[in-house]
């Protein structure tokens, strides 16, 4: 057997990461490849307008199903409601009631026009990481919704702050974070301008 650890640059996975993959993989490396081969496909699939036409993206259903399309290959929580607790979240047994609230206050804003197509999408992404449905993945998860919301009811396009991969390090994830911090006390400006700009 060949012990992939030995290969420079390349970092194994824990144990118990490895109990919940669905292929084989060693590193951190093909772990991010094969994340990014399956959000890829999941954005593709859900960009079809007859496919986005044809779902209610405001219900749980739908929102476990894109979880499942962007991570299904790889974890085999994919789609599933977190079992414990974070450090960033809900209680996990509070998770589908607060879904539940959440898709409440959407529905009240698009009756009631409270928000922009755009900024609705920016502060459901927000509220839907802080209940932090899932064990991984809810960040970009919650930006694919945000993306297409706006692809379903008009609005202009995000740019997340102009980076294909600001997910990971750097700048641009310093400002994302700080953005989101402040949307945590309230204000959404800053996670509004950084999503939009
Ligand atoms: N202090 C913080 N550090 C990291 N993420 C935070 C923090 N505060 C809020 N978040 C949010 O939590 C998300 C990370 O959650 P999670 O790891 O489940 O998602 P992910 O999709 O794996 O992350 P990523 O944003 O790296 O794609 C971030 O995208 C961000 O929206
Ligand atoms: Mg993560």
């Amino acid at each position: 057997m060949v012990e992939y650890r030995f290969i420079s640059g390349q970092t194994p996975l824990d144990e118990e990461e490895k109990q919940d993959l669905i292929p084989s993989i060693i590193t951190r490396k093909d772990l991010d490849q094969f994340e990014q081969e399956n959000i890829l496909e999941a954005r593709q699939w859900i960009m079809h307008k007859a496919v986005i036409a044809k779902h209610d993206i405001f219900s749980a259903g739908f929102i476990l199903e894109l979880h499942k399309r962007m991570y299904g290959h790889v974890w085999k929580w994919a789609g599933k409601y977190r079992k414990s607790n974070k450090n960033i979240g809900v209680d996990y047994y509070q998770i589908p009631t607060e879904l539940h609230k959440l898709l409440g206050d959407v529905a009240f804003w698009l009756d009631n026009k409270t928000y922009s197509i755009t900024d609705l999408a920016i502060i459901f992404h927000h509220r839907l990481v802080k209940i932090h449905l899932f064990p991984n993945g809810n960040g970009s998860h919650a930006r694919l919704l945000a993306d297409v919301i706006i692809a379903k009811y008009g609005g202009k396009r995000l740019t997340w702050g102009r980076s294909s991969d600001m997910v990971k390090s750097g700048e641009t994830r310093k400002r994302y974070i700080a953005a989101f911090r402040e949307a945590d006390r309230g204000d959404y400006q800053a996670i509004i301008n950084f999503a939009k700009l």
